[in-house]
């Protein structure tokens, strides 16, 4: 899949991803902010990559709203993300925190930025680089666009033996997969860094000092076991699992999932939730 298509499966996504999932990942994102947060200079200049609705970005406006509020000055906050549709959803959730002063949204493919070399205080991603074709790319372009000393912070998904939800969405699908498919499904290139010391040292050759990861825990509620699926079924990194099967296939594949979740849930019109585990990375720019 080029690029462009990726981007473009994103865009069909973000309807979805507005509505389930970034209410999920939200409280996530929006901590990962908030463990930097007091280590931020004043006035920072704050970079969001693969912002999606732009959670992160809204606790760091909150945070430049409250600094402006007490110092008379404040920092400055750019959401960015390579798909249209997510940045205009990011734009609108946004704009109602009347601050369009403080913070921009902008187009930009992680893995090529654009951005001036050294141009910001705080890089942060939550959920985005960690899923990137060229990852590697993507921490050396948070590297190159950060000052000397300036923080990077990302939240990467814990693998399925320390990640309930993980281990719960996977279960039923392989459970019911076929076996020319299951067997032909590569190994995900992120299980690389779900470890905390893969992830440190991987984002340490991309030019950062300092690594801190720490284990971040929380409970995601999707509205009904249909609407989980669904996620499952839009998502352009989940839905790569059902690509290679027909119709026919997909069916056992989606009875299994809800059978699970229904199980879950205790019916199919309750709330069904998931234990999930991600690192938190701080790190200096070198
Ligand atoms: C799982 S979502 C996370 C969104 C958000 N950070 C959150 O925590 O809710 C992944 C996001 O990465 C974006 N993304 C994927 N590849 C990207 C790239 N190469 N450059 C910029 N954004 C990218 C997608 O469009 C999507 O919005």
């Amino acid at each position: 899949m080029t690029n462009d298509d990726l981007s473009r499966a994103w865009d069909r996504h973000a309807e979805t991803y507005a509505r389930v999932g970034a209410p999920c990942t939200g409280y996530i994102a929006q901590s990962l902010f908030h463990t930097v947060a007091g280590r931020l200079p004043s006035a920072a200049h704050m970079l969001e990559i693969a912002c999606g609705n732009g959670e992160l970005s809204r606790a760091a406006v909150m945070h430049c709203l409250e600094e402006r509020k007490t110092t008379g000055t404040c920092g400055r906050v750019v959401a960015t993300d390579f798909s249209p549709e997510m940045v205009a959803h990011a734009k609108s959730n946004l704009g109602v925190l009347g601050a369009a002063d403080i913070v921009r949204c902008e187009v930009r493919d992680g893995q090529a930025l654009g951005f001036e070399d050294a141009s910001f205080d705080a890089v942060f991603s939550a959920f985005g680089i960690f899923l990137f074709p060229d990852r590697n790319a993507g921490w050396r372009e948070a590297a190159r666009v950060l000052r000397p000393g300036g923080l990077l912070a990302t939240a990467v998904w814990r693998g399925p033996e320390d990640n309930a939800l993980a281990r719960l969405q996977m279960a039923p699908v392989m459970a019911a997969l076929p076996e020319r498919v299951r067997a032909s499904l590569p190994r995900a290139s992120w299980l690389d860094i779900a470890s905390p010391e893969g992830l440190a040292k991987e984002v340490s050759a991309a030019g950062f000092v300092d690594p801190e990861v720490s284990v971040f825990n929380a409970v995601l509620t999707a509205p009904t076991p249909r609407a989980m699926w669904s996620m499952m079924r839009e998502n352009p990194v989940t839905r790569s699992l059902f690509a290679a099967c027909s119709d026919e296939e997909l069916a056992p594949v989606e009875r299994s999932v809800l059978s699970s979740f229904e199980e879950l849930a205790g019916g199919a019109d309750r709330p069904v939730r998931f234990d999930a585990s991600c690192h938190f990375l701080v790190a200096r720019r070198a």
